[in-house]
């Protein structure tokens, strides 16, 4: 089967902020003031996950109105989904796991992509499509910090976005593992600030993230990489 065949573009995209907000919206009209409010804060790529039935408009919306943050598709399941992001305008996508049939249209399509695993069969089968950064999830119970330490020494050419059940309190924690290239969650903008529009609150709070995690930007590990 035709090999994963973007990983440059995607480890570029993964060494511009130190987290990437994973974001639901179920409003339209909250995805440009969200997005901007984030960028402002520092973090220039969003996961908007295809959760909602306008995640595909919200991305495009983002994409037209806030042209530094860098918008890709989340929640990414199949080849429809995979589709319905290149066709919103995603800049990468993401998935929870992977399967055979998602591999072959990523391949494909060659939109960078960012694939989950939880576990040491699934990197090898990540591997085996040549993927090098893959998100794992979900990272906390999954074993967190200590299981991404426990895959460095198999796993020497694979970076990790971890992801799931990650907060502010933990985050320094997981950014400091020389295989983590950045992290992902939900939290720093929460269904309440969004619901209440508190797109300062959020603006404050990425800036305080974005700020203190200000880590070195990572080369890639390992001689296998973007084989
Ligand atoms: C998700 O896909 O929902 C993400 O992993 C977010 O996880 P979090 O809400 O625990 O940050």
């Amino acid at each position: 089967m035709t090999r994963y065949d973007a990983p440059l573009q995607l480890d570029s995209i993964l060494r511009t902020a130190p987290v990437i907000p994973v974001l639901t919206i179920q409003r339209v009209e909250d995805a440009v003031p969200l997005a901007e409010a984030l960028v402002e804060g520092g973090l220039r790529v969003l996961e908007i996950t295809l959760r909602t039935g306008v995640a595909a408009e919200a991305i495009g919306r983002i994409r037209e109105a806030v042209p530094r943050a860098i918008a890709g598709a989340g929640t990414v399941l199949d080849a429809r989904d995979l589709k319905n992001a290149r066709s919103a305008g995603a800049a990468f996508g993401v998935s929870p796991g992977l399967t055979t049939e998602l591999a072959s249209a990523i391949a494909e399509d060659g939109l960078p992509f960012l694939p989950g695993v939880a576990t040491a069969s699934e990197i090898m089968q990540a591997r085996a499509y040549g993927f090098r950064h893959l998100k794992f999830f979900p990272a906390d119970a999954m074993g967190g910090r200590a299981a991404i330490d426990s895959f460095a020494g198999p796993f020497r050419d694979v970076l990790f976005c971890p992801t799931g059940g990650i907060c502010e309190d933990t985050l320094d924690e997981y950014l400091k593992r020389p295989n983590v290239v950045c992290a992902g969650g939900s939290w720093m903008a929460p269904d309440t600030d969004v619901n209440d529009g508190a797109w300062n609150a959020i603006a404050e709070r990425a800036r305080r993230i974005s700020e203190r995690c200000q880590s070195p930007r990572r080369e890639a590990v390992g001689s296998g990489f973007g084989d």
